[in-house]
């Protein structure tokens, strides 16, 4: 079966987008998914995952630190089939960059995971508990994800 490509999109992409992946190929296991994630800006590219979010995941058996920080592309609306915004921000600036072609393929992340129109907050000038709270939110959105990928099959 073809892979499920799936995106996470911040704006940093050393916070939030990151750990989103680090839990979703967590949870993923062998199920037939591609995970990646990205920034809309570029100010961190190259960069690792910033050491709380590293550091969160750690705390609950995930290892991000492997990953480096990239911009959106425009090639990514044609080389995934689900691109996850985290905050409308994020959101609002993927549906500027992206061909018409691909506006189907943008969501916000709660949203598509759990029904509600939620930001997961940039925890960027917050603190661990901050961190943790992003952690526990991409892992509950994870989760329904993974169900409904589970039901496309
Ligand atoms: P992220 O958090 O979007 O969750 O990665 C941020 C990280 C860095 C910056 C902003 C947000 N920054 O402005 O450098």
């Amino acid at each position: 079966m073809k892979p499920v490509r799936i995106l996470f999109v911040c704006l940093g992409n050393i916070c939030r987008s990151p750990l989103a992946d680090g839990i979703l190929r967590h949870l993923a296991g062998a199920r037939p998914v591609d995970v990646d994630s990205a920034g809309t800006g570029g100010w961190h590219i190259g960069d690792q995952p910033d050491r709380r979010s590293i550091a969160v995941a750690r705390g609950h058996g995930i290892d991000i630190a492997g990953q480096r920080g990239r911009k959106v592309h425009a090639r990514d609306f044609e080389a995934f089939d689900l691109i996850f915004a985290m905050d409308r921000s994020n959101l609002a600036n993927l549906r500027a960059l992206a061909p018409a072609a691909a506006q189907h393929k943008l969501h916000l992340f709660s949203s598509y995971t759990l029904g509600v129109e939620r930001d997961v907050p940039d925890p960027y000038y917050e603190g661990p508990e901050g961190f943790e709270a992003v952690y526990s939110m991409l892992l509950e959105g994870c989760s329904s994800l993974i169900g409904r990928l589970d039901e496309r099959s």
